[in-house]
């Protein structure tokens, strides 16, 4: 069965999508994008991800010709062409093509995508194991609140990352902590509270982020957004980061230094197992 992908209200072969080569997307990273999980059929926190991709498009004023029901069937519709019940949709809203010129034109139309692939699932003895992660100064511009596509600096970093021998960066801004390279960021520390930054312009709202927000309150563990040091980091109990594609990572490594006994913590596996649960909460 062939691929098939959406682009501006039309159901295509993947291979045979293509955009023009004078998109707004291509010339000036000027577009949005949001990736949304889809477990037994259902778009999860679908709301969530909606309300925060059209924040982002009116942070940069392009206006989608589609409302949120129009986007869900959309996607719903791809899934369903694809015969997945569970994976990922990437979807892209560039401002659309114009001849190149450094000031935004009006009146043209976005551009707009949507693919679909599957979602890797971690073992067990993987979540334990966690991660290596390093910590590598914030490059990226001031506005990391819009999921801008813009997307070169983090992809740089994570490559570096990679190069040195570990699997995630961690980036930190005038010695505080804003978030991994495509994720948020936790830490549990020595009493048991799980700390994350507070939401502003350096890093992404994410959806996992506020889901396990909800999740921990849920749990009584008790959640403080604060700033995080470089020495809080490295001494705490656990870390994990957050994202829709990898849910809940645990990080067991930074800069080499075990972080607790190296394997995924008490508090990670509480939130791990919860997550889980709420995603077969919404079976049918
Ligand atoms: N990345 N921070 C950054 C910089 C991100 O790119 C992401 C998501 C997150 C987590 O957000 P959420 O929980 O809503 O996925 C935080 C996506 C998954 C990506 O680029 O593939």
């Amino acid at each position: 069965m062939s691929r098939i992908s959406f682009l501006n209200g039309y159901f295509i072969n993947h291979d045979q999508a293509m955009i023009h080569i004078e998109d707004r997307g291509m010339q000036f990273a000027d577009g949005i994008y949001e990736v949304i999980l889809f477990h037994n059929n259902r778009l999860i926190d679908n709301q969530w991800h909606l309300e925060r991709l059209f924040r982002s498009l009116n942070e940069i004023s392009i206006q989608l010709p589609y409302s949120h029901e129009q986007i869900t069937t959309a996607c719903l519709d791809l899934f369903k062409q694809n015969i997945l019940v569970n994976g990922s949709v990437y979807l892209q809203i560039t401002r659309g093509n114009a001849t190149r010129n450094q000031l935004i034109p009006k009146g043209i139309t976005p551009t707009v995508i949507m693919t679909v692939s599957s979602v890797k699932h971690f073992t067990e003895n993987e979540l334990d194991a966690g991660i290596s992660a390093i910590t590598m100064e914030d490059i990226r511009w001031q506005r990391c609140d819009i999921k801008s596509i813009g997307l070169l600096a983090s992809s740089l970093c994570k490559q570096k990352a990679a190069d040195l021998g570990y699997a995630e960066a961690i980036f930190v801004r005038k010695d505080k902590i804003t978030e991994c390279t495509f994720s948020n960021l936790f830490i549990v520390d020595s009493i048991d509270n799980l700390i994350t930054k507070p939401l502003d312009n350096f890093i992404l709202s994410g959806i996992t982020r506020r889901r396990v927000i909800e999740l921990a309150k849920q749990l009584n563990i008790k959640i403080i957004e604060e700033e995080i040091d470089t020495t809080q980091l490295l001494a705490a109990k656990e870390v994990f980061s957050t994202s829709t594609t990898l849910l809940i990572r645990p990080i067991t490594s930074v800069n080499g230094q075990l972080i607790g006994n190296g394997k995924c913590g008490k508090i990670t596996w509480q939130l791990i197992h919860a997550y889980q649960n709420f995603l077969n909460i919404l079976e049918d």
